[in-house]
């Protein structure tokens, strides 16, 4: 009996030496000395020896146990030391490593200046779909059957072929028109499709300003030189560039009526020393307020429309439109 005692005693002591945490002792005291540990079991079966027995082996085996106890214990102190002396090195005074920052992406903050120029403006900055019906994106702006934006080549059309995913801004400015009477000024913000192969400077996926200004007919009604002021007021402040100059070259849009291409040229960077076109805009033809139920002759107004890429690859002199989608640290973090 003795002998068992004796090899609890040395498998504990042996176990002992080898423990270098304060986790791996937590275990072993259990293995040792917890409830199921050989030595309970021990202890459980003196019930079943004599009196004689049980007084002598009961003394042997609490010693073996108080033994194993201090054992445990002391270990325990020189492994708590150890912990404390490994906390003693953190050095609170040492200065603190520099949080990690995100910002916010190069298109997004090129959203956001944008829409408060325009605020400033006093225009209304309003969202709309991106999948359109094909009268909203295209019949409603005057945009007959045959025009090459219809093909499949260029839009990406929804089963059934009553959706399309917007190819561009402009069918806002119908469902707005719809919504409510001029006058009003109105941008559009947002993301637009088209079925194109991606290089440099096309992406099948790409974001559009819309802007839309209408009164009733009349003196002050929204006129082509008023759309300059507000298309020079807005290149000059989102380049930071006041010798900015506008030139509207004569184009065709089906939903315009006359039809320009917005040109700008800068001082600095990119925009210094050429003409750049950066919109397409124009007056609203009359057959787009007639099919959205205005009286035809009664409304005039401009609109207009460009990329936002395209803009914010000139600000900040980026040449590959397809940096904007591709999620390289390398890029976003030069912003
Ligand atoms: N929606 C046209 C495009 O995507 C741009 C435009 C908008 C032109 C408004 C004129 C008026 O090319």
């Amino acid at each position: 009996m003795t002998d068992t005692l004796k090899k609890i005693q040395e498998v504990a002591q042996k176990d002992l030496e080898n423990l270098r945490s304060l986790a791996e002792l937590e275990i072993a005291r259990v293995r040792h000395l917890g409830r199921s540990s050989e030595l309970s079991q021990f202890l459980r079966t003196l019930k079943d020896k004599t009196e004689d027995q049980r007084r002598e082996l009961g003394q042997l085996a609490n010693n073996v146990r108080q033994e194993l106890e201090s054992a445990f214990s002391q270990l325990k102190e020189r492994l708590d030391d150890v912990a404390y002396s490994a906390l003693e090195k953190l050095d609170v005074t040492a200065p603190a490593g520099r949080p990690r920052h995100g910002h916010i992406h190069p298109l997004t903050q090129a959203q956001e200046d944008s829409n408060a120029i325009f605020a400033s403006m006093g225009f209304r900055i309003v969202e709309g779909p991106e999948v359109e019906t094909e009268w909203t994106n295209f019949d409603a702006l005057n945009t007959p059957a045959d025009h090459p934006a219809r093909g499949m080549q260029d839009t990406f059309w929804l089963k059934g072929m009553q959706y399309v995913m917007r190819t561009h801004t402009s069918p806002m400015q119908v469902r707005f028109m719809q919504a409510h009477q001029p006058p009003y000024r109105i941008i559009v913000p947002g993301r637009v499709y088209r079925n194109e192969a991606t290089d440099g400077t096309h992406e099948f996926q790409f974001h559009q300003i819309e802007g839309l200004m209408v009164a009733r007919k009349g003196e002050s009604a929204p006129s082509l030189a008023n759309l300059k002021g507000v298309m020079e007021h807005f290149y000059q402040r989102f380049f930071r560039d006041e010798h900015i100059k506008i030139r509207f070259n004569a184009s065709f849009f089906p939903f315009v009526e006359p039809g320009v291409e917005v040109y700008i040229q800068g001082s600095s960077g990119k925009l210094k020393g050429r003409w750049i076109e950066v919109a397409g805009a124009g007056m609203v033809h009359q057959n787009v307020f007639e099919n959205v139920g205005y009286v035809r002759g009664e409304m005039q107004g401009f609109a207009f429309g460009m990329a936002l890429e395209r803009i914010a690859m000139l600000k900040y002199k980026i040449d590959d439109i397809r940096l904007f989608q591709g999620s390289d640290l390398r890029f976003l973090k030069q912003f």
